[in-house]
């Protein structure tokens, strides 16, 4: 059987951008229909044919033949021979494919070359009518759509970025026009399947509709990936902020490995950037950029660089400066501060250095229970922002019998909470459960064993190897999730084998 992968949806809605997307993802070919029949158009503005015209334009089309290559990974449109790539996104060319896409002759040439295309290997298309016409046996399919408003602001800004100057209004309004005359024409018109998926882009990045893309297209496969797998907020800003820090061309230092990924450590330091062991490892940087990571650090370490000849690049999460701030506060008002966390995790480390009394850092519910302050004292709870919210809870309790003026604040952060949250749901309901991330990664510990709790078969994915112990039948039902930390890119390539497995 083929995974095809049908993609329809209206012009403007980013397809055929992320049908390449997701074909790269599961390593399907990626079949450009768009530009097939705007190669047709090409031919058929070349010899001045209207489309209205429809015995001119089925004569034109027997002259026509239409190849797809892939040259050094690109993709290449040749007509009769001629290569028209760099002329089909022009307007005039896509409004011709528009219309002369409704004639029957039109349609019927590129049909068959289509469906011979997904009779032989797995393939996703895009178009208008993938899914209803073309391939209707397609295992997966997508509607793709995106409010007309902010379809005319995504190619207002592609004409701006190109120098190409374009009225905003006009451009909506062609939209609008091209979707009614899309919507209406006689011979298969744009409409969503009645088992298609529809995906609405308005409000996503490209990177996120692809993700919802292969969610559902490997949830047809039995494969579940957590929604909330992967990279979080505060992660995602830490390596932008080194990506731009690199384009800046000045010499970077990170304290600390910037996250707990050693491959996309290697992959920053292949580019220049140094990791610093650790705080002592400043003695040796006396200019350039020093990049804090998203745990965070302690005050002092904000003294100690603003006394050096470098510039502070600050990635520390929002969610761990807020923590920062309550400690520093609370302290200063009289109150211990208690963290419950891990004392080893860098994070706890950089919050205790913003207390002004020592900090008591409690990880189990034996040292909630031991805590050597006498009631009465004044006490601030906070958590380590990754640490397992029911543990918290439970903690909680615990230091609340002791008699102490408390103040709990639960500053685990959002991202945490519905990861594990998503977690415990989805091992639950699992034959196999795989958690992916690095072995030093605490959140992704955590995960482990939420799923471990959950699911009898939960395995810890470190690299792809590690899936050789794991055996996937063809009717497995199979849980992904990943920590904080875990690069999409390794998210795919497991979710790819666990697909392959089941063949
Ligand atoms: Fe920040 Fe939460 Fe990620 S604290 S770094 S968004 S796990």
């Amino acid at each position: 059987m083929f995974h095809d992968i049908a993609i329809d949806g209206p012009a403007g809605a980013g397809k055929s951008t992320i049908a390449k997307l997701v074909a790269k993802a599961v390593g399907s070919v990626y079949v450009d229909t768009g530009a097939m029949y705007r190669a047709i158009a090409v031919h058929l503005l070349r010899e001045g044919v209207s489309s209205s015209d429809v015995s001119a334009v089925e004569k034109a089309v027997s002259e026509i033949d239409v190849l797809i290559r892939y040259v050094n990974g690109e993709q290449r449109v040749y007509l009769n021979g001629d290569d028209v790539t760099g002329q089909l996104r022009k307007e005039e060319v896509g409004n011709m494919a528009s219309k002369s896409s409704a004639v029957p002759a039109v349609r019927a040439k590129l049909l068959d070359l289509q469906r011979g295309l997904a009779k032989t290997q797995d393939v996703v298309m895009d178009g208008r009518d993938i899914g209803t016409v073309v391939l209707p046996e397609a295992q997966c399919k997508i509607f793709l759509t995106a409010s007309v408003e902010e379809r005319a602001r995504r190619r207002f800004k592609e004409l701006a970025e190109k120098g190409v100057p374009a009225d905003l209004e006009k451009i909506r309004e062609d939209i609008a026009q091209r979707d009614l005359q899309d919507s209406t024409r006689a011979t298969a018109p744009l409409r969503q399947a009645e088992d298609a998926a529809l995906v609405d882009s308005s409000d996503l990045s490209i990177s996120e509709v692809t993700a919802e893309i292969l969610r559902i297209f490997y949830e047809k496969n039995g494969i579940f990936l957590a929604k909330s797998a992967g990279f979080c907020f505060g992660v995602e800003r830490a390596v932008d902020l080194v990506e731009e820090k690199i384009r800046e061309k000045r010499p970077i230092f990170t304290l600390g490995p910037i996250i707990h990924n050693e491959q996309v450590v290697r992959e920053f330091e292949n580019a220049g950037v140094v990791t610093l062991r650790d705080e002592e490892a400043l003695e040796n940087v006396s200019c350039g950029t020093v990049i804090l990571r998203s745990h965070g650090v302690a005050k002092a370490v904000y003294d100690r660089l603003s006394d050096m000849p470098v510039a502070i690049a600050d990635a520390t999460c929002p969610f761990v400066a807020r923590i920062h701030e309550i400690v520093e506060k609370e302290s200063a008002a009289g109150r211990r501060i208690v963290i419950v966390g891990d004392p080893s995790h860098p994070e706890v480390a950089g919050t205790t250095g913003w207390s002004k009394t020592p900090c008591i850092v409690v990880s189990t519910a034996e040292e909630a229970e031991g805590i050597p302050l006498p009631p009465g004292t004044p006490v601030c709870v906070v958590a380590q922002t990754t640490f397992n919210s029911q543990k918290f809870k439970e903690f909680v309790e615990i230091i609340k019998h002791k008699g102490y003026d408390i103040v709990i604040l639960n500053t685990i952060c959002s991202a945490t909470e519905a990861r594990q949250e998503e977690a415990r749901s989805l091992s639950s309901r699992m034959d196999i459960m795989l958690v992916l991330g690095s072995g030093d990664s605490s959140n992704t510990r955590k995960l482990y064993g939420i799923c471990s709790d959950c699911c009898a078969n939960t395995y810890y994915i470190q690299a792809l190897v590690d899936l050789n112990k794991v055996h996937i039948q063809a009717d497995s039902c199979v849980g992904i999730t990943a920590g904080a930390s875990t690069p999409n890119k390794f998210i795919q390539e497991v979710s790819k084998e666990c697909l392959k497995s089941k063949a």
